[in-house]
């Protein structure tokens, strides 16, 4: 995996503490002589008037320089690789602008009363230069890794597994702003995907699809749960191991597009920041290659998204995720904001894609015509928890958990224009902060086997058959025959 090699190598840190090191020992000896410097004013009657503008001046210099030079180090960049190296290059680039101010401190310590101003400003400037420049070389020390051919990974080999994962964003309150209680957006999820694997995730708005998505990108930090990438268990600071295997694909193409850039710095971002490619000939053809993928051409590389149709800009979108050739990418909701002959075009590119290079796909969606035409599995969500999890055909000719079947039979009476699925549980779906004591389903479940231990009992994993399971209190419910009467 190139990213787990992208370390910064020992002897640059070696030498940039050795950098440090003399720096501060200039300065210290130069700042000793502004001391001695001071200590003159004081003992001659006409300058020691001066002496606390002097030390004024000089310690606010110094704090000007060190404030904007770390600030423009550690934001004036979008290069990440040398993000490791932020630390060490502020401390380095902060002494060329304390040794000017202090050298001339040194040499007109008079004059400096006048030009304080004008010597700051150049102090900061050099600084900042020096920053850039070490920027620039530490970048240059990285290895920069050849642009990976699109290689097909070996189909059912495990991508990743997600293991009893549980976020819960914190509910604060007041100045001080205390925890008053906690939104529980993902309560115990649990799931794997494959190569060449299509799982959908499915439920009504809110119930935590998202948040799963956001935190196996490591974008939110999960209350707990493990995570396993290719069988290895990732650590606690996974987000920029991820970033390479794991791409993400939003709702809103246009919320997902910088508008003042072209399509082709738009799709090269991730080659330059992920596998540091910066030879821009290389970039452009790579990126063309990706728009073919993705049926986009050549004339399309230098414009604009909004030149683009809805459709197009999700092309755009998978182009880019699939810039670093992933693994596995997540699909949150990818069609809902399109036509629906732009949907069907969109679903059938991913599974073309899919086809030839084994994509694992996470297809996050309300939407149960989506998930039936593109996924193989699919994982029924509700209010934070799985319900049901089986292969498509299981889900959709025997489903089981009485959730699934509300959701399925609400389906049945979408007409073929209207593709909004209309809820016809009864009941409201009940708040995350509060869920429902035991089967958080219990306020709205309607089936024969609901009994009083499912107010009170945590539903546990049932095997309806091979690979189709239910969270449920009471095996009954494998024997409902409940038919929907709405
Ligand atoms: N940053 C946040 N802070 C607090 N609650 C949040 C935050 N983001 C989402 N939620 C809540 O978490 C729940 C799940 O949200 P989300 O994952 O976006 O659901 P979905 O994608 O299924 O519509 C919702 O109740 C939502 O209000
Ligand atoms: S545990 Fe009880 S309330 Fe929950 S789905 Fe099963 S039968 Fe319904
Ligand atoms: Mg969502």
């Amino acid at each position: 995996m190139v990213f787990k090699n992208i370390r910064i190598k020992p002897w640059i840190k070696i030498t940039f503490i050795i950098a440090f090191l003399i720096e501060m020992v200039i300065f210290i000896i130069l700042s000793l002589n502004v001391l001695g410097n001071g200590f003159l004013f004081l003992t001659s009657s006409s300058l020691s008037e001066i002496v606390g503008i002097y030390f004024s001046q000089y310690i606010i210099g110094i704090l000007i320089i060190i404030g904007l030079t770390v600030f423009a180090t550690k934001y004036g960049s979008k290069i990440q690789l040398v993000y490791e190296l932020t630390n060490y290059i502020a401390l380095i680039a902060i002494f060329p602008g304390l040794i000017y101010i202090t050298i001339n401190f040194l040499i007109d310590p008079i004059g400096i009363f006048y030009y304080f101003f004008v010597h700051l400003v150049y102090a900061v400037a050099i600084s900042i230069v020096a920053s850039i420049i070490l920027k620039k070389l530490s970048y240059r020390t990285i290895p920069q890794y050849d642009i990976e051919e699109m290689k097909a990974l070996e189909k059912g080999q495990a991508l990743l597994d997600v293991e009893d994962l549980k976020v819960h964003y914190p509910l604060l309150k007041g100045i001080l702003r205390r925890q008053i209680g906690a939104v529980k957006a993902v309560d115990g999820v649990s799931f794997s995907i494959k190569a060449g694997e299509t799982v959908g995730l499915v439920g009504e708005s809110g119930c935590g699809k998202t948040t799963v998505a956001l935190a196996i990108l490591g974008l939110i930090e999960k209350t707990s749960g493990k995570l396993l990438l290719k069988e290895e268990l990732l650590p606690k600071d996974y987000s920029r191991i991820i970033r390479k295997s794991v791409q993400m694909v939003f709702q809103d193409p246009d919320a997902s597009l910088n508008p003042q850039l072209k399509v082709v710095d738009i799709i090269a971002e991730p080659l330059k920041n992920i596998l540091g490619i910066t030879n821009r000939i290389k970039l452009r053809r790579h990126v063309l290659k990706l728009l073919e993928e993705v049926s986009l051409k050549k004339e399309h590389l230098d414009r604009y998204p909004h030149e683009f149709s809805g459709g197009q800009k999700q092309r755009i979108i998978i182009a880019r995720a699939l810039a670093c050739n992933p693994e596995l990418i997540i699909l949150d909701e990818p069609t809902s904001a399109l036509d629906v002959s732009v949907q069907a075009q969109i679903l059938n590119l991913l599974r073309d894609l899919q086809k030839t290079y084994n994509y694992g796909f996470l297809f996050i969606t309300h939407d149960l015509s989506v998930v039936h035409h593109i996924a193989d599995r699919i994982a029924v969500m509700y209010l934070g928890k799985i319900v049901e999890i089986g292969n498509k055909n299981q889900i959709f000719s025997n489903p089981t958990h009485p959730y699934t079947k509300a959701l399925l039979a609400s389906r049945s009476e979408v007409s073929g224009e209207d593709q909004e699925i209309t809820f016809v549980l009864s009941g409201e779906v009940p708040s995350p902060i509060a869920p429902p004591s035991g089967c958080s389903f219990h306020p709205r479940c309607y089936t024969e086997s609901y009994n009083e231990l499912c107010t009170r009992d945590a539903p546990h994993k049932i095997e309806v058959e091979e690979g189709h399971f239910i969270w449920c209190v009471n095996e009954e419910v494998l024997r409902d025959t409940h038919d929907f009467v709405f």
